[in-house]
C-alpha cells in the first residue's frame, strides 16, 4: 500500500475517536486509530509525525483507567492530548489531576473559551470562541515546562502547551463541530507543529491503490458481489479501473430495490470492460418470501437466498483467485477501551461468501472512511446518484413493506418512495437528512375520493438525522414540503389514501419499521 505521512490517534475509549481521525484526514494527512495499548515498538515502527490522544470516559487517577507507555513522551514526536488525553499527558509528565468539585471546574457543553494566539495551536485564529467541553476532572497542577494557553471562566487551563517538546493538551474537543475553529486548531497541530506535507489525497490514493491491485492480482481472476450500495460500487469501480476484464461483478437483483435502482447500478458500470452479471432473481425471492410477515424471518430468508444465488453464479464462473470485499475503515478500527465501538446489529446480505472457491480476499477500501469512499467514487467518475446513495438495508424494501410482501405492494411502495425522494431533491433538502424513505404499513383505512369511499393503505414517511445510525432524530421537514409529497402520492399512486409522518426518535423507535 502507498506510503504516506502518518498521524497516530491513540484511542482511550472516547466516543469521538473516529471523528478525530476523519478531521485529520480532511486536512490531507493520513491517520490511523490504534488502541491505547499499542506497544512503543509498534508505534516507533509506524514512524508517525504526530500522535493524538483521544478523550475517554475514565478518570486518569483511577488505577484501572487506560494508560499508555510513558516512553511515548521520549520519542521526540509531537503529542496532542484531547480531554482525557490531555489529563493523561499532564499526569504522566508530573502534573496533578483531580475530580472537579461541584460548581467549580466541571464543564459540559458549549463553553466560552479564550486562547493565546501566540501558541502554535491557535495561530491565526480568533482569540476567543465557543468550545465543546465534556470533563468532570480538572488539572490542579500542570507539569513543568507547560504553560497555560487557553482558559475559560471556570478553568484556567483549558489548553496547555510545552512548545519546546511539541506537547499540547486541550480540555475541550476540537474535533466536534460545536468547537468554533476546532478543525483549524487540528490543522495547526498538523502543519505548524508536526510539519505535515498534506500528502493524503484521493487522487493519489486511487493511483497507488490501482498500482498495488495490479501488482497483487497479476493475471488472476477476481470476483465481487455488487449490492449497489456505495461501498461495493466504489470497490467495483476501483477494481474495474485496475484490472478490467479480469473482474467479474455479480449483481443479484432480488426485486426488493427502489425504483430504477437496478438499472442505475448497471448503467454506472457500462463504461468498463468487465464481466457484469446481473441476476434477475426477483421471482425466487418473492416466492420464498410469500406469506412471511415476521421481520427477522424475512431477513433470514433473504440472506440465505442471496447466498444460494451467489453460490450458483460462482459455480458457473469456476475457480477465482481473489474475492473483493467492501470493508471500510470504521469496520476495522479496534476500539481502545473496547466500549466505544459502534456495534451494528445488521449486516448487509452477501457479507462473507466463504462458499466460493478463492485464494484470497482483497479489501481495497479498508483504510477509508465513508466520506473518503465517496470521494474515491467521484475520482473514479461514478455518477453522483451512486456515490451519494443513502444507506439502504440489505433486505431492501422487504422490511419496508410491513407484514407480508407481494409484488403489488412493492410496486406501490416503489412509486411512493420515488415521489418522496423526488420532492426532497426538488426542495434541496437531501443534505439536511441522513436517511429518508417511505414505508407501506399493513393498515388500511377509510377515505373518500371523488364521490366514492375508499379503503386503502396508509403510507408512512420516515426521515432521520443521525451521525452513527445508532441514535437518530426525526427530520424537521417543512410542512409545505410534506404537503406537496402527500398530495402527489395520493394523486399519483393507487391504493394509498392516507399518509403519516413518523415523528419518533431512535430510541425508542428504530430507523426502519421492521
Ligand atoms: P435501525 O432500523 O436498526 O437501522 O434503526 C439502523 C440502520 O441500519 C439499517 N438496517 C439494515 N441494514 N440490513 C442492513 O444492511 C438490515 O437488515 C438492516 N436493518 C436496518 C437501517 O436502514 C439504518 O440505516
Amino acid at each position: 500500500m502507498p506510503h504516506h505521512q502518518l498521524v497516530l490517534v491513540l484511542d482511550f475509549g472516547g466516543q469521538y475517536n473516529q471523528l478525530i481521525a476523519r478531521r485529520v484526514r480532511e486536512h490531507h494527512v493520513y491517520c490511523e486509530v490504534k488502541p491505547y495499548q499499542t506497544s512503543i515498538e509498534e508505534i516507533r515502527a509506524m514512524h508517525p509525525i504526530g500522535i493524538i490522544f483521544t478523550g475517554g470516559p475514565n478518570s486518569v487517577y483511577d488505577p484501572q483507567s487506560p494508560h499508555c507507555d510513558p516512553a511515548i513522551f521520549e520519542l521526540g514526536i509531537p503529542v496532542l492530548g484531547i480531554c482525557y488525553g490531555c489529563q493523561l499527558m499532564a499526569q504522566a509528565l508530573g502534573g496533578e489531576v483531580i475530580a472537579a468539585q461541584e460548581d467549580s471546574a466541571r464543564e459540559y457543553g458549549k463553553t466560552h473559551t479564550f486562547y493565546q494566539t501566540d501558541c502554535k495551536l491557535f495561530h491565526n485564529l480568533p482569540a476567543e470562541g465557543v468550545s465543546w467541553m465534556s470533563h468532570g476532572d480538572y488539572m490542579a497542577n500542570v507539569p513543568d515546562g507547560f504553560s497555560l494557553v487557553g482558559h475559560t471562566a471556570m478553568c484556567p487551563n483549558a489548553a496547555i502547551a510545552d512548545e519546546k517538546r511539541g506537547f499540547y493538551g486541550v480540555q475541550f474537543h476540537p474535533e466536534v463541530n460545536h468547537t468554533e475553529n476546532g478543525s483549524l486548531m487540528l490543522k495547526n497541530f498538523l502543519y505548524e507543529v508536526c510539519h505535515a506535507k498534506g500528502d493524503w489525497t484521493m487522487e493519489d490514493y486511487k493511483n497507488s491503490a490501482i498500482r498495488s491491485i495490479r501488482e497483487k492480482v497479476g493475471d488472476g481472476k477476481v470476483l465481487l458481489a455488487l449490492s449497489g450500495g456505495v461501498d461495493s460500487s466504489v470497490a467495483a469501480a476501483l477494481l474495474a479501473e485496475a484490472i478490467g476484464n479480469q473482474l467479474t461483478c455479480v449483481f443479484v437483483d432480488h426485486g426488493l430495490m427502489r425504483k430504477n435502482e437496478g438499472d442505475e447500478v448497471e448503467a454506472a458500470f457500462a463504461k468498463w470492460d468487465i464481466h457484469f452479471i446481473r441476476v434477475d432473481a426477483e421471482k425466487r425471492f418473492l416466492c420464498k418470501l410469500a406469506g412471511i410477515s415476521d421481520p427477522e424471518t424475512k431477513r433470514k430468508i433473504i440472506g440465505e437466498e442471496f447466498i444460494r444465488v451467489f453460490e450458483e453464479e460462482g459455480k458457473k464462473i469456476g475457480t477465482v483467485d481473489y474475492l473483493v470485499q467492501g470493508t471500510i475503515y470504521p469496520d476495522v478500527i479496534e476500539s481502545g477501551a473496547g466500549d466505544a465501538a459502534v456495534i451494528k446489529s445488521h449486516h448487509n446480505v452477501g457479507g462473507l461468501p466463504d462458499y466460493v472457491d478463492f485464494k484470497e480476499i482483497i479489501e481495497p477500501l479498508r483504510l477509508l472512511f465513508k466520506d473518503e469512499v465517496r470521494e474515491l467514487g467521484r475520482e473514479l467518475d461514478l455518477p453522483e446518484y451512486l456515490v451519494m446513495r443513502q444507506p439502504f438495508p440489505g433486505p431492501g424494501l422487504a422490511i419496508r413493506v410491513i407484514g407480508d410482501i407481494t409484488r403489488e405492494k412493492l410496486d406501490i411502495l416503489r412509486e411512493a418512495d420515488f415521489i418522496f425522494r423526488d420532492e426532497i431533491a426538488k426542495a434541496k433538502l437531501e443534505h439536511t437528512m441522513n436517511q429518508y424513505f417511505a414505508v407501506l404499513t399493513n393498515m388500511r383505512s377509510v377515505g373518500v375520493m371523488g364521490d366514492g369511499r375508499t379503503y386503502d393503505y396508509t403510507l408512512a414517511l420516515r426521515s432521520v438525522t443521525t451521525t452513527d445510525f445508532m441514535t437518530a432524530d426525526w427530520a424537521r421537514i417543512p410542512y409545505d414540503v410534506l404537503d406537496r409529497i402527500s398530495v402527489r402520492i395520493v394523486n399519483e399512486v393507487g391504493h394509498i389514501n392516507r399518509i403519516v409522518y413518523d415523528i419518533t426518535s431512535k430510541p425508542p423507535a428504530t430507523i426502519e419499521w421492521e
